[in-house]
């Protein structure tokens, strides 16, 4: 095992032993040994330490908002200090320097998705990327101008520009994306009534990638295929070499929303052949509550002009000869817009330290063991509890949706004996058991009081809100 590269030495599991005393039923008698057992074997059972998450909660809400860690904390600080001591100064004399500080974070956060350090940048939020982003590839398709041929034998590089480009996504999307995306749509003069192509979910939870490829062959006006890499409210996990291959083979560019996968599920997008992608690092990046979003484009499309030009993307070398004329900076920094919010990507420098550390294949590794663990002890205890994530576990990202009737009174009766998860409507609690800070006897824990709560009815006594946060 060595941490220290981020990776795993090969296909040693550490929890196998104790899945097998799980597999052959002991589980069941003694769940509390096969918890221990676990957490003896977990490597990366020491990390918790690092995290500041209250000794009387167990936090389980990581795929909302993770909990700092002490490197994230001491980075912030540092920023703090460097404002404090340096002024205007710090854009250049701060160690490192803020003025490079986007690029500096994109390129720590490429090796978690599996691309170049010039192809990742952070700034902005998912929302306003996925505004210049989606722009931008809808402006070169009206351009005539497709996803390119190169290194992806199946994609058409021309878009016939008698077409109208349609983008592709999905019924379970987050709906600020497809708000965006109409925006877009919209503001090109593209009805997104006709042109936001929805594929439809057969079962509520889930997206049936064979229904993807069949809405491609159903239309040939898609341009742009956006899905997510991981659903927010079922947890489903997507296989995005496949979309993109079926993006690229009906002649579409294919973006992907990874919030829901970043910093838990590695990824391989330059092998994949994504074009673009966005996610935040407010959940499983540990970085903050709104801390900076993060960007992805690939090589091939350097040198475009994004869609909302700003200064920020200018080519770093010329920026300050303030001149009228924009010219974007070859790499995926041309899709910063204006100056980066110091504060709000100082704690990432941190935290992805930790995840580094921590190696982003055993995260996935250990997570998939919790999220086991915790969908067999709801199948054993919690008969009326249904599991709206999938079983398998390609398909499973990093937490796991509960469904109940009373999905929302359950997750405040939670709350108020300290397990801190969040409800998503019409019914679905959603559990993480983040894998860099929680131990297998916590995922216990969250288990025994669900079942306490249910078999008194406590959850009863709870009123029913109409929306907000939770
Ligand atoms: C999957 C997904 N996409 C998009 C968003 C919107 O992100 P932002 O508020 O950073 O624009 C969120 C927010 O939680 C999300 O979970």
């Amino acid at each position: 095992m060595d941490g220290d590269d981020g990776k795993d030495d090969g296909d040693h599991d550490p929890y196998a032993p104790a899945r097998a005393a799980f597999d052959r039923g002991e589980f069941e008698s003694d769940p509390v040994r096969v918890a221990a057992r676990l957490d003896a074997a977990d490597p990366l059972s020491g990390f918790a330490d690092r995290f500041a998450v209250p000794d009387d909660r167990l936090y389980m809400d990581g795929n909302s908002l993770g909990p700092p860690s002490d490197a994230a904390l001491a980075s912030l600080d540092r920023a703090v200090e460097e404002w404090r001591g340096l002024l205007i100064d710090g854009w250049t004399d701060a160690d490192p320097p803020w003025f490079g500080i986007a690029e500096r974070l994109g390129a720590s956060l490429a090796p978690l998705v599996g691309a170049d350090p010039a192809e990742v940048v952070v700034g902005n939020s998912i929302t306003v990327n996925l505004h210049t982003l989606v722009g931008t590839f809808l402006d070169e398709l009206r351009a005539g101008n497709g996803p390119d041929r190169d290194g992806h034998a199946a994609a058409d590089g021309d878009w016939n520009t008698g077409t109208t480009p349609a983008v592709l996504v999905n019924e379970l999307d987050f709906p600020s994306d497809h708000y965006a995306i109409r925006a877009q749509l919209r503001q090109r003069g593209i009805d997104p009534g006709e042109k936001l192509r929805v594929v439809e979910s057969r079962d509520g939870r889930t997206i049936d990638p064979a229904d993807v490829e069949t809405a491609l062959d159903a239309h040939d006006d898609v341009g742009i295929v956006y899905m997510p890499t991981a659903l927010y409210r079922s947890g489903q996990l997507f296989d995005v070499a496949r979309i993109a291959e079926a993006a690229h083979a009906a002649g579409a560019y294919a973006g992907f929303d990874a919030a829901h996968s970043v910093g838990a599920v590695p990824h391989a997008f330059d092998d994949a052949g994504v074009d673009f992608a966005v996610w935040c690092t407010y959940k499983y990046l540990n970085a903050g509550p709104g801390s900076i979003g993060a960007l992805f484009v690939a090589e091939r499309h350097h040198g475009l002009t994004p869609a909302l030009a700003g200064w920020w993307g200018h080519e770093k070398e010329t920026q300050f000869e303030m001149n009228m004329t924009y010219t974007p900076a070859d790499s995926a920094g041309a899709w910063q817009i204006g100056t980066p919010p110091v504060f709000a990507a100082a704690p990432l420098a941190g935290a992805v330290e930790t995840l580094r550390e921590a190696g982003i294949d055993r995260i996935r590794a250990k997570s998939l063991a919790l999220t086991d663990f915790l969908i067999a002890s709801v199948d054993a205890r919690l008969p009326e509890v249904a599991v709206g994530t999938p079983r398998d576990r390609d398909a499973r990202g990093g937490h796991v949706a509960l469904e109940h009737p009373a999905g929302e009174r359950l997750s405040k009766a939670l709350s108020d004996r300290g397990v801190v998860v969040d409800f998503r409507p019409p019914n679905v609690v959603r559990v993480c058991p983040a894998a860099p800070y929680t131990a297998f006897a916590d995922v216990l824990a969250v288990v025994d009081r669900i079942e306490a709560i249910l078999d008194s009815g406590a959850h009863e006594a709870y009123t029913v809100s109409e929306g907000g946060v939770t």
